[in-house]
């Protein structure tokens, strides 16, 4: 039986590679760190399964890092922890680069100090905001980097220190450069399930407005399920080696709005430009509008990518496209909230 640690477990995609990883028969070791509040909701459904272990751990604490690698013995580590919300890492910056930059760092050291060196493969998860302000459309494998945020900055560090440390001591360590990936387990601050969620109330007359930023952005939206699969099967290869995972498409902020309210059967009419640009239902209540603090010192405008190296190499391609995306993330909130709400109301 195959073993592997997964930091950051208790998020969107260590959630579903968990499930993933139990489906494919392997003893998955998931990283938690303490809060104080449950933290464990997405794995609650998976909490008592036989191969299914929670460890305490974080990945801004070298010593921990490093006794759970000598005690669990992975044959494969995941590295998805991560203070991952890019407008946050503005207001966050320095622990954002102790977990993004220097937790990969700590993970690496601890296989290279280890007598596992040689056994253990290593997957960073790697982000395609690493490429900013675009120098190449479609992006790349090959595209130069031009990070836009401290975040960003800190995932260029950990890209490079994954390659050194394969070059260096030939561990086998891969980066995934993976573009935007959604589903109804997604944070609720991210743009997707903020727009998911607030239009799903606004139907239901348990909110009256939702406030975004820069409708204008363009992101290569994909699904958390297919893009954990590309990143088991990056650790399946002969050789470690780096690659983009996206689907090749790309949409609006705007766009994500109007097709979730066209699945909740809103129907919106949009007035206005830029920063005063507003949205109104049919009975002329003003619901959407745009505010500053939803916009970022330096933006990313448009993401897109190009996963061709991945369809050769590992035959990944994405199964699951951006209006199903949408529908399910859009009925889910919808349904549950429905049901809690019903339950109240009784
Ligand atoms: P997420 O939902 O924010 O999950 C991040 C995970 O990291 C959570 O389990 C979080 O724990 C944990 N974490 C945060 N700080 C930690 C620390 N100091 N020590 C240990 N664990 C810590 O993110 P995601 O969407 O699943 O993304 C997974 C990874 O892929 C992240 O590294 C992200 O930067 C990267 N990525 C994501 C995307 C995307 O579109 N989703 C695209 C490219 C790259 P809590 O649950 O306690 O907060
Ligand atoms: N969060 C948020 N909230 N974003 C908004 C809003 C809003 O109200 N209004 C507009 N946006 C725009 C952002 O400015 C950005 O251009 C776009 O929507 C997407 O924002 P997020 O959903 O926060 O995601 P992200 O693209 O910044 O970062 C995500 O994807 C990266 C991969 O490219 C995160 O998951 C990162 O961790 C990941 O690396």
């Amino acid at each position: 039986m195959k073993k592997a640690i997964i930091f950051g477990v208790t998020g969107q995609d260590g959630s579903y590679l968990a499930d993933f990883l139990l489906k494919k028969k392997y003893s998955v070791h998931g990283i938690k760190r303490k809060s104080s509040s449950f933290n464990t909701e997405r794995v609650n459904h998976i909490f008592e399964k036989k191969n299914f272990y929670l460890h305490y751990g974080d990945v801004t604490d070298s010593s921990t890092v490093q006794n759970l690698i000598n005690l669990i013995k992975p044959d494969e580590i995941y590295n998805l922890a991560a203070q991952s919300h890019v407008a946050v890492s503005f207001k966050i910056p320095e622990y954002t680069a102790n977990t993004v930059a220097l937790g990969s760092l700590r993970i690496l050291e601890a296989i290279r100090s280890s007598n596992l060196r040689k056994k253990i493969k290593f997957y960073q998860a790697g982000s395609s905001e690493m490429f900013g302000k675009v120098q190449q459309i479609p992006q790349t494998e090959k595209t130069p980097f031009y990070p836009r945020s401290p975040y960003a900055v800190s995932k260029v560090f950990a890209h490079w220190i994954t390659i050194n440390y394969r070059e260096a001591y030939k561990i086998f360590a891969c980066n995934g450069i993976l573009f935007n990936h959604e589903s109804p387990r997604r944070g609720e601050t991210f743009v997707t399930r903020k727009i998911s969620l607030a239009l799903s109330k606004i139907k239901l007359g348990l909110q009256r407005k939702l406030l975004v930023g820069n409708l204008n952005a363009k992101r290569d939206w994909g699904h958390a399920k297919d893009y954990v699969e590309a990143q088991w099967l990056i650790l399946q290869q002969k050789k470690p080696n780096d690659y983009v995972i996206s689907t090749g498409e790309n949409h609006s902020v705007k766009e994500f709005i109007d097709l979730s309210a066209k699945f909740l059967n809103i129907k919106l009419r949009w007035k206005g430009k830029g920063i005063k640009t507003k949205a109104y239902d049919q009975k002329g209540n003003c619901i959407i509008e745009c505010s500053k603090k939803y916009y970022r010192p330096t933006e990313v405008d448009t993401l897109l990518g190009s996963s061709l190296k991945a369809k050769k190499d590992l035959n990944w391609k994405p199964k699951i496209k951006f209006n199903q995306l949408v529908k399910e993330m859009v009925n889910s909130d919808y349904m549950n909230l429905k049901k809690n709400y019903v339950k109240k109301k009784r």
